[in-house]
């Protein structure tokens, strides 16, 4: 069992045929890759779907080894959103590959859906005047926050949520590679867990996955702690919130809330809304709760009191039940 590399690096997809789902991408640009003339590319879509790990085997199917340092250009959005930077590191490269023997380069632009739209702008004029040996390639999780002159440069592609049987068969081919021992009767328990806690991102279920068994977590498997360490309620105060919730008692809840130690309102509000079928609640009921929730989401993304904000989800619920 080898703990020093993080798995989402030793796991990561080094071919095509490593890529889990995502097939409508994939054959799409594996037809790219044959000829030598690929436009640019947009990958977009939810975080730990492989478009990071797509970008790196496009660039090493056209690279030779020692080309990756030379003709690869990595960048992520703290190098990006400084137009200077943009400026002068992004200008040179392109600007050098003009001189040299004109050989393919690449320039993956993580997080560009977090460049500013004047970077944006300086990054267009790039890519509109770059030669045909320049292949960039886009990462992004939001596609609207692309400026359209860009888009319509390159070839969009949608990465997709994973289906929870792919993360947990991925989760499994990892524990059967590094020999983990969980114990056989809850493991089921425990890979659904594990995805609940992933909320489809495999990324974040690779990690939560090694942080476990860092945490020495799996063989009397705690899922309890499991849970609390990733920030969310442990089933026990689930349990809890549920019978006072149920019982309209809203002093409570609230109690319960503040009694818990790492509280991510984000995943609180994903943990709660799960349980809505459970609950006492008419289908009309869960429709206002979840239009309430979509509201009290945008609000805390725009940096809303969370507590505040989770107080009223409660009393919502209250109400509705
Ligand atoms: N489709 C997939 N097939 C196989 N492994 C995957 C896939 N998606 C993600 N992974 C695993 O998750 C890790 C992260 O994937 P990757 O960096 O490619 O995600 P990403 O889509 O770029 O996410 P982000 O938007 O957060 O940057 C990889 O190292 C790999 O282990
Ligand atoms: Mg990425």
């Amino acid at each position: 069992m080898s703990l020093e590399i993080p798995w989402v690096e030793r796991y990561r997809p080094r071919t095509f045929s490593d890529i889990v789902s995502q097939s409508i991408a994939i054959n799409n640009l594996k037809k790219f890759v044959k000829s030598t003339n690929i436009p640019h590319l947009i990958f977009t879509g939810p975080a730990g779907t492989g478009k990071t790990s797509t970008a790196l085997i496009i660039a090493r199917k056209f690279l030779k080894d020692e080309q990756l340092d030379t003709n690869l250009l990595e960048l992520n959005a703290s190098d990006t959103v400084r137009i200077d930077f943009v400026r002068n590191v992004l200008k040179n490269f392109v600007n050098q590959s003009l001189i040299k023997d004109g050989s393919l380069k690449f320039v993956i632009l993580d997080e560009a859906d977090n460049i500013p739209g004047q970077v944006q702008q300086a990054l267009r004029r790039i890519i509109e005047k770059t030669s045909n040996n320049i292949k960039f390639i886009l990462l992004c999780n939001y596609i609207n926050r692309i400026i359209d002159p860009i888009i319509s440069r390159c070839a969009v592609f949608r990465f997709v949520s994973l289906p929870k049987e792919m993360i947990i068969e991925r989760l499994k081919y990892i524990a059967d590679k590094e020999k983990l021992k969980i114990p056989s009767d809850r493991s089921e328990e425990f890979y659904n867990q594990i995805f609940f806690i992933s909320g489809g991102d495999l990324r974040k279920a690779i990690n939560t996955l090694q942080m476990a068994v860092a945490l020495d977590l799996l063989e009397n498997l705690d899922i309890n702690e499991i849970l609390k360490i990733s920030g969310f309620l442990d089933e026990e105060t689930l349990e809890k919130l549920i019978t006072a919730l149920e019982s309209k008692d809203i002093i409570k809840s609230g109690e319960i809330i503040e009694s818990i130690e790492i509280l991510d309102s984000r995943n609180f509000i994903r943990q709660i809304s799960e349980i809505f079928p459970s609950l006492n609640l008419t289908s009309e009921n869960i429709v206002n709760l979840r239009a309430f929730i979509g509201e009290i989401d945008y609000r805390i993304s725009k940096g809303a009191d969370e507590q505040i904000q989770i107080s009223a989800l409660l009393a919502m619920i209250i109400e509705n039940i």
